[in-house]
């Protein structure tokens, strides 16, 4: 997978599907990116592909007119010298200056795929899945050593990246950039696909052209946010769903990140993503490593749903972990819309005792179980049962939720306090503040420094006490606002730099020894929602609360834009009341569940409070859901229709052997007198007949995929029952399940 030419000093990484070429150029010592895309057949020296045009520019060396770094296509660009672009690094020496010459000096390849300490990473299971190349450059000043990892899987499409410093030296170094990825792409005929938002309406798809000069996404708020997802794609223009090239580039990280374009003038695109540096800094003292979080590089030219299916079977397999990775997701309730602050042990009962009936499988105790929580005003911090909701305690409850045959879910905000707790009392000093200068809150609550160490260990304690002894079988774990004023008391004031990235270390700190000592408990992650939706919570968390809008029409939006990167088996998906909390829209309780199928499903309404019709409509959907979720959440994914282009939105998820797909289409609005419609399918056997649920037609995948299936307003007659399906209405959804399974039955019915 990874050929070297130890003459030319020329790399080739690459497997069935890509081909991720660079060289060392021998007069700059500087790595020379000549390739990354659809996989090209092995040469020994790939030469041709180094591109100098004799140009006006600063030149290294004296005498010499092709040393220019601006013209010379780089894998970890330096700033200072003769590049004038936007830098992968930089280093600010005791000296002031900030000039750097990283030189090649070696290389070496393991088999496999190595861990990064104390960050999230994708990870192999045997050494065969991948090969790692790690080239190791020196800069030409100083002890300043760097490594640039680069791992190849045998299986995806996909390059990750990630990048270490070490000074080996006395002079004390500041680290003010290090990026994890940057590659120059030869051209800059291409779109920029990203995931823009709010919370309420978070992972919403933006793509526009690209243009000279600078385009960024980025984070500035101690989360990944709900403003940008850290993900972008460079997407050609002519690129669609199905077809074209699209390279995607994603970060495994949950803190404060970048992720940049820069065009030059020779239409050269730079792409780069890694921690955001602006706030950013690391004081590397002599023997001191700064390993960044992994970037993860997809090439498709299967468009985007190539991409992302690239990105949801190497998160779904090799970043999710633990015991329920490859498990089937149990179906839960959430009192959250149920019940807010408001509940007492009775009615949690109540709650739980119905929707076992109706065969949910979870119940999750949201937010209001602990110390005087009766609004957002208090008591975050101090995790102790209110005996007054729970008088047997968290304990004594998740005994009793059991007995219903149920599994028992809690939520916790770790890293919160408000200031009416002892946690406050003892320790005014343990918050994210700077001294003397007012403390901004959000949703009146403070950060604690997780920067601190005794910090995560006085959370982890308190976590432990409540979990240990109690049938906990599933964790929520939420964070309700952004971090401002950073700074850490316990650093030294030039170390400030180093807050939110050492905040988002101690994050997973918690995580890491709460899965260690629980590796059974099933972890959400969420974020008021969808704010820190991202790769690096998945590592910890196989499922993320994707938003607080509950409502069907908004969630086929947040849902449809979060599928272009994260699999279905991670996206929190429940139904709620109507009229919608969020924007009070009524929509049925079908089309509520049909959207929902498309991920973990679950629901988050006072199921007491139902008529027999709809608890009846809810048995059922769930009991089609148990039938049909591992199709759901271990199949590919394929978008079909976007919600941001128009009045339908569908999508389909295929299982793996294509035997089976289950279809998701919805209607906004009902129009008048419209217009002929065909939904075509996609990622079916061209061979196989499937029989299509529920309007009993046979049709081979060939014609399912190119004539589609038809849509009419005005069925009536049995025979165009079936072969037609209604749309007729506002806020309609209908789902199709296509089955192949049973060949000789499947030919009775054509
Ligand atoms: C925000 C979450 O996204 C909600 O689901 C809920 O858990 C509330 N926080 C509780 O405060």
């Amino acid at each position: 997978m990874i050929q070297v030419n130890e003459v030319t000093k020329e790399f080739h990484l690459s497997n069935k599907k890509v081909s991720y070429i660079f060289r060392v150029d021998k007069k700059t010592k500087q790595l020379e990116q000549l390739y990354f895309g659809k996989h090209i057949k092995h040469r020994e020296s790939f030469f041709y592909l180094v591109e100098r045009e004799n140009r006006p520019a600063n030149n290294l060396y004296e005498g010499d007119h092709t040393s220019s770094l601006e013209h010379i296509k780089q894998e970890y660009p330096s700033f200072g010298t003769t590049d004038f672009r936007y830098p992968a690094y930089q280093i600010k020496w005791e000296a002031g200056d900030r000039v750097t010459h990283l030189e090649y000096s070696s290389y070496n390849i393991t088999k496999g795929k190595p861990i990064l300490e104390g960050l999230p990473a994708t990870y192999v299971e045997n050494e065969t899945e991948a090969e790692t190349l790690t080239v190791i450059l020196k800069d030409a000043y100083s002890d300043l050593e760097v490594q640039l990892n680069y791992t190849i899987f045998t299986d995806f499409p996909v390059i990750t990246r990630s990048t270490r410093f070490s000074n080996h030296g006395s002079e004390v170094i500041e680290l003010e950039n290090a990026m994890s990825t940057s590659i120059d792409l030869p051209d800059a005929n291409f779109e920029l696909v990203h995931l823009n938002g709010a919370w309420a309406r978070e992972t919403h798809v933006e793509r526009k052209e690209l243009h000279t000069g600078l385009q960024s996404i980025s984070s500035a708020r101690g989360a990944s946010s709900h403003a940008h997802n850290p993900f972008m794609a460079l997407v050609r223009p002519t690129s669609t769903e199905t077809n074209g090239e699209v390279y995607g580039f994603s970060l495994v990280y949950s803190g404060n990140f970048t992720a940049q374009i820069e065009v030059d003038t020779y239409h050269v695109t730079r792409a780069m993503i890694g921690i955001n540096p602006f706030q950013f800094s690391w004081k590397l003292t002599n023997g001191k490593s700064f390993q960044t979080p992994e970037a993860v590089m997809v090439y498709s030219d299967e468009g985007l749903n190539g991409m992302s299916q690239a990105f949801h079977e190497l998160y779904r397999t090799r970043l999710a972990r633990g015991t329920w990775r490859d498990e089937e997701r149990p179906v839960l309730i959430n009192n959250w819309e149920a019940t807010y602050f408001d509940f007492n042990e009775e009615k949690i009962l109540e709650i739980a005792e119905n929707a076992a009936e109706l065969g949910v499988e979870l119940f999750v105790l949201d937010d209001g179980w602990f110390n005087k929580r009766n609004d957002d005003t208090s008591s975050l911090g101090d995790w102790v049962e209110d005996k007054t909701k729970l008088p047997n305690g968290v304990k004594g409850l998740s005994e009793k939720i059991h007995q219903l045959g149920l599994k028992f879910g809690l939520w916790f905000e770790p890293e919160m306090v408000n200031k009416d707790t002892k946690l406050y009392e003892h320790h005014p000093d343990w918050i994210i503040q700077v001294p003397g200068k007012n403390v901004s809150h959000g949703r009146n609550q403070f950060v604690l420094d997780f920067s601190r160490p005794e910090v995560v260990d006085n959370l982890y304690h308190q976590m432990d006490a409540i979990i240990d002894g109690s049938q906990i079988d599933y964790i929520k774990w939420d964070m309700n606002r952004y971090i401002s004023e950073a700074f850490s008391i316990a650093l030294p004031s030039d170390r400030q730099g180093e807050v939110y990235h050492r905040y988002i270390l101690g994050v997973y700190d918690l995580y890491e020894r709460l899965i260690a000592k629980y590796p059974n408990i099933l972890f959400e992650s969420c974020a008021g929602g969808g704010a820190r939706n991202d790769p690096g919570m998945l590592f910890y968390a196989p499922q993320a609360w994707a938003s607080d809008d509950t409502d069907a029409v908004e969630r086929l939006k947040i849902q449809y834009g979060t599928s272009m990167v994260y699999p279905l088996s991670s996206i929190g998906s429940h139904v709620s009341a109507v009229p919608n909390h969020q924007v009070g829209r009524m929509t049925s309780m079908d089309m509520r569940s049909h959207v929902a199928y498309f991920g973990t499903f679950g629901y988050e309404l006072d199921i007491t409070a139902l008529s027999q019709m709809d608890k009846e409509a809810i048995q059922k959907h769930i009991q089609f859901f148990k039938k049909h979720r591992k199709l759901v959440q271990q199949g590919d994914f394929y978008r079909l229709k976007s919600p941001f282009e128009g009045n339908h939105t569908a999508w389909i998820v295929v299982s793996k052997d294509q035997t089976e797909a289950l279809v998701g289409f919805y209607q906004i609005l009902g129009t008048p007198n419209p217009a002929y419609e065909r939904l075509q399918l996609t990622g079916l056997d061209t061979e196989k007949m499937y029989k299509v649920h529920p309007m009993e037609q046979a049709r081979y995948g060939d014609d399912l995929m190119a004539a589609g299936l038809i849509f009419a307003d005005d069925v009536t007659t049995e025979s165009e029952t079936k072969w037609k399906f209604n749309r007729h209405g506002d806020f309609t959804s209908n789902i199709f399940y296509l089955t192949s399974k049973n060949d000789s039955e499947v030919e009775q019915w054509g």
